[in-house]
C-alpha cells in the first residue's frame, strides 16, 4: 500500500493519472497538490472527490513547507510530479512563470523530500521514491530521416518551456547522484485524451468545430508530432514506480507519429461523421456549422508558425519496453475516437474551463 502524494493532479494528465491510479490501487492513499492555475480544474477530479482515500491539497509546489507538512502528515513515500506551465506559446510569450514553476518548484520538491526522506528518516528506512514527469521536447527537434529519441539523445531544448523542463530534469538528476535521493523520470511524446486543455492541438481542433470557428495550422503544418493516449502514459509511469531503476530515464511514446496537418485533418473527418450519424447532435451544438453541414475542414487555416518551431517529435520507446514490458493499450484509431465522443459527452466542462466561469468559482471557494 502507497501515500502518493501527486503534484499537478488537477491538471490533464495529472487527473488522468489520478483516476487510473486509485481505480488500480483501491487502498492507496492519494494526495492531490495543485496551485489551480488556469489549466488546474477541480471538475476534473470529481469522479474521485468522494472517495475517503483521496485528499485535494489547494497549494503551490513553491512552498517547501507545506510540501514538508504533507509528506510527513500523510507517511508519504512516493511523489509523482505533474504540476507545471506546460503550453509552448505561453512559455514564448511569458518565459518568466516557465522557469520560477518547472525549476524553482521542481527543486522545492527536490528539497522537501531529501528533508523529509533522507535527513529526517521520516519512512525509517523504508523505501521512497521522487517520480519526475518530463517531455520528449527536452531532446530538441527531428529531421525526417533522424532516428527517434533514446534516452542517450543528447538535450537540445528549444522552447523556453522545453528548456525549464530540462532544467529540472538536470535538478532530479543532480539530487539522485549528489544526496542519494531515489528518483526516476519519464519523457513522453505528446497526450491526448479527455479533460485536455483546450489550448492544446487536439482539443482546440475539436471545440473550434463546435463552435463554428478557424482551425489554426501553425506554419506549413508539416510538423509532426508522436501521440499518446493519456491513459497509456499512466500505464507507462506505474511501470516505472513498480519495476523502475532508480536514477534512470526512461521513455514513454505511442509509435504514432502524424503530421499536423493530417491529425487535423482526420478530426474534422471524424467530427462530420458523428454528426452525420447522430442527428441530436445538431440540435445540441447548433454553432458547429461546418460539421452539421459536413464540410469542418473548410474551417482550416493557415497562421504564421510558432517561433522556434520544433519539426519533429519521435519517441523509441525499446529501453521501457524490455526493461519494463511496456507497450500502449490504445490504438490511435480508437482513442481519438474516444477522445471525440467524450467532449460531445461533456460540453460543461470545457465551456466552463474556456471561458472562465470555472476560474471564478475557484476564486469564491478559496478567496
Ligand atoms: P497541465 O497544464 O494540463 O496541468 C498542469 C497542472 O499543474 C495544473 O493542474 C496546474 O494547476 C498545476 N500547477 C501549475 N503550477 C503549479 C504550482 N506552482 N504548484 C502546484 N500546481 C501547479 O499540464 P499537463 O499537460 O497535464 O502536463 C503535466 C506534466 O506532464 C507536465 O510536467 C508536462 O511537462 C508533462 N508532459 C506533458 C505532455 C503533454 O502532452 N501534455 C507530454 C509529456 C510530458
Ligand atoms: O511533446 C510533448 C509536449 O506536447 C508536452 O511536453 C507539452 O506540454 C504539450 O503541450 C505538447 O506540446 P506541443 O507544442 O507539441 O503541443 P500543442 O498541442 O501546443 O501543439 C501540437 C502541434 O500543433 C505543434 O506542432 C504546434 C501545432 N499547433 C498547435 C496549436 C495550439 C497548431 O498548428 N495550431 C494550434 O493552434
Amino acid at each position: 500500500m502507497r501515500s502518493i502524494l501527486i503534484t499537478g493532479g488537477a491538471g490533464f494528465i495529472g487527473a488522468n493519472f489520478v483516476h487510473y491510479w486509485m481505480n488500480q490501487y483501491k487502498n492507496d492513499k492519494v494526495i492531490v497538490l495543485d496551485a489551480l492555475t488556469y489549466a488546474g480544474n477541480l471538475a476534473s477530479l470529481e469522479p474521485v472527490k468522494e472517495n475517503p482515500n483521496f485528499t485535494f491539497v489547494h497549494g503551490d509546489i513553491l512552498n517547501t513547507e507545506l510540501v514538508e507538512e504533507l509528506l510527513r502528515h500523510h507517511k508519504v513515500d512516493t511523489l509523482v510530479h505533474f504540476a507545471a506551465e506546460s503550453h509552448v506559446d505561453r512559455s514564448i510569450t511569458g518565459p518568466d512563470a516557465f522557469l520560477e514553476t518547472n525549476i524553482m518548484g521542481t527543486h522545492s520538491l527536490l528539497k522537501a523530500a531529501k528533508k523529509v526522506w533522507l535527513d529526517e528518516d521520516l519512512l525509517q528506512g523504508a523505501e521512497h521514491r521522487f517520480h519526475h514527469v518530463s517531455t520528449d521536447e527536452v531532446y530538441g527537434t527531428l529531421s525526417l530521416e533522424d532516428p527517434a529519441f533514446t534516452e542517450e539523445t543528447a538535450y537540445a531544448p528549444n522552447s523556453p518551456y522545453a528548456a525549464s523542463k530540462a532544467a529540472s530534469d538536470h535538478l532530479v538528476r543532480a539530487y539522485n547522484e549528489t544526496y542519494g535521493l531515489k528518483t526516476t523520470i519519464s519523457n513522453c511524446s505528446n497526450n491526448y485524451g479527455p479533460y485536455h486543455f483546450p489550448e492544446k492541438l487536439i482539443p482546440l481542433v475539436i471545440t473550434n468545430i463546435l463552435h463554428d470557428k478557424a482551425l489554426p495550422i501553425y506554419g506549413d503544418g508539416q510538423q509532426i508530432r508522436d501521440w499518446l493516449y493519456v491513459e497509456d502514459h499512466a500505464r507507462g509511469i506505474e511501470l516505472v514506480l513498480n519495476k523502475g531503476k532508480v536514477g534512470e530515464n526512461y521513455n514513454i511514446g505511442g509509435h504514432n507519429e502524424w503530421h499536423n496537418i493530417d491529425i487535423v485533418k482526420l478530426i474534422c473527418l471524424l467530427m462530420d461523421e458523428c454528426f452525420a450519424n447522430d442527428s441530436t447532435l445538431a440540435s445540441c451544438f447548433d454553432t458547429a456549422k461546418a460539421a452539421i453541414a459536413g464540410n469542418s475542414e473548410s474551417l482550416i487555416t493557415y497562421v504564421k508558425d510558432r517561433p522556434g518551431h520544433d519539426r519533429r517529435y519521435a519517441i523509441d520507446a525499446a529501453k521501457t519496453r524490455t526493461e519494463l514490458g511496456y507497450e500502449p493499450a490504445e490504438s490511435f484509431e480508437t482513442g481519438i475516437r474516444r477522445t471525440i465522443q467524450w467532449y460531445l459527452n461533456n460540453e460543461a466542462w470545457w465551456q466552463a474551463v474556456m471561458d472562465g466561469s470555472y476560474q471564478d468559482w475557484i476564486n469564491k471557494q478559496y478567496s
